[in-house]
């Protein structure tokens, strides 16, 4: 049975005085729930999130890391460094990392499987660009996003992957992908995956939807059968909004 997950991608945004505040209300706020919570602080504020939920049923992940070990990478940030200070779940190929530097199939192959090789969880980010979708090009652009960077995983890798689906043009925007669009992309996926590997590797995976859930719409959007859960960015950043969408899912 896969997992009902909701995540907060806190991106770029946050102080340290300021991350204690909302790890604090998130905390004091969180309403039961059989869904995994996740959270994702900058690199900064990594450490002392984690110690802050030690016994908070809420899990702090990475936004990002690096391929290499250690060595001369200036600003990057290693597997082992993250699961030294107790993270063992994170982010790749956030289109934000692919817009803004550079991260190209290729690079995040080998993010992929140098997070696999540490016994790392990736929750792997892919989506179409607006000009994708208005050619109907979407589902070849998704597909291959999906090939080029995860298809080559021996099937026992699978377990360790969540796959989060972020249309590159509702990220930020407002504008949501509808209920319907996400639910008939996320069973493209499933089918594309059932394809690739087999029904019960593509049955068991958690596929999240990003891109403006809001406490309006999350309700509508996870009910759908292969949405599940979301990878939330501006609403994770207000504690009453991504306390409502947890409740949503
Ligand atoms: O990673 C989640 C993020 O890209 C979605 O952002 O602000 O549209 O919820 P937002």
């Amino acid at each position: 049975m896969r997992s009902k997950i909701v995540a907060g991608n806190w991106k770029m945004n946050k102080n340290h005085k300021e991350t204690e505040a909302l790890l604090a209300e998130l905390s004091a706020k969180l309403p039961d729930t059989n869904a995994e919570v996740m959270v994702a602080p900058t690199f900064v504020n990594l450490a002392s999130a984690v110690e802050h939920l030690e016994s908070s049923a809420i899990e702090v992940i990475a936004q990002n890391m690096h391929f290499e070990e250690s060595g001369a990478f200036t600003g990057e940030i290693s597997a082992d460094m993250l699961l030294d200070i107790g993270v063992d779940t994170v982010i790749i190929g956030h289109s934000e990392r692919r817009a803004y530097f550079g991260e190209n199939d290729e690079i995040l192959r080998k993010k992929v499987v140098a997070g696999l090789a540490k016994g790392m969880r990736i929750m792997f980010c892919f989506g179409e660009e607006l000009q994708d979708r208005k050619s109907g090009d979407h589902f070849k652009v998704v597909a291959s996003q999906l090939k080029n960077a995860l298809f080559g995983l021996p099937a026992g890798e699978w377990a360790k992957i969540i796959l989060a689906y972020e249309p590159v043009w509702a990220i930020g925007t407002g504008e949501t992908a509808s209920p319907e669009q996400a639910q008939e992309m996320h069973a493209f996926i499933r089918k594309t995956l059932t394809e690739a590997y087999d029904a019960k590797i593509a049955n068991n995976v958690s596929i999240l939807y990003g891109g403006s859930v809001k406490p309006g719409n999350a309700v509508e959007i996870f009910s759908k059968p292969d949405v599940d859960g979301g990878l939330i960015g501006g609403a994770a950043l207000v504690a009453d909004d991504f306390i409502a969408i947890i409740k949503a899912i």
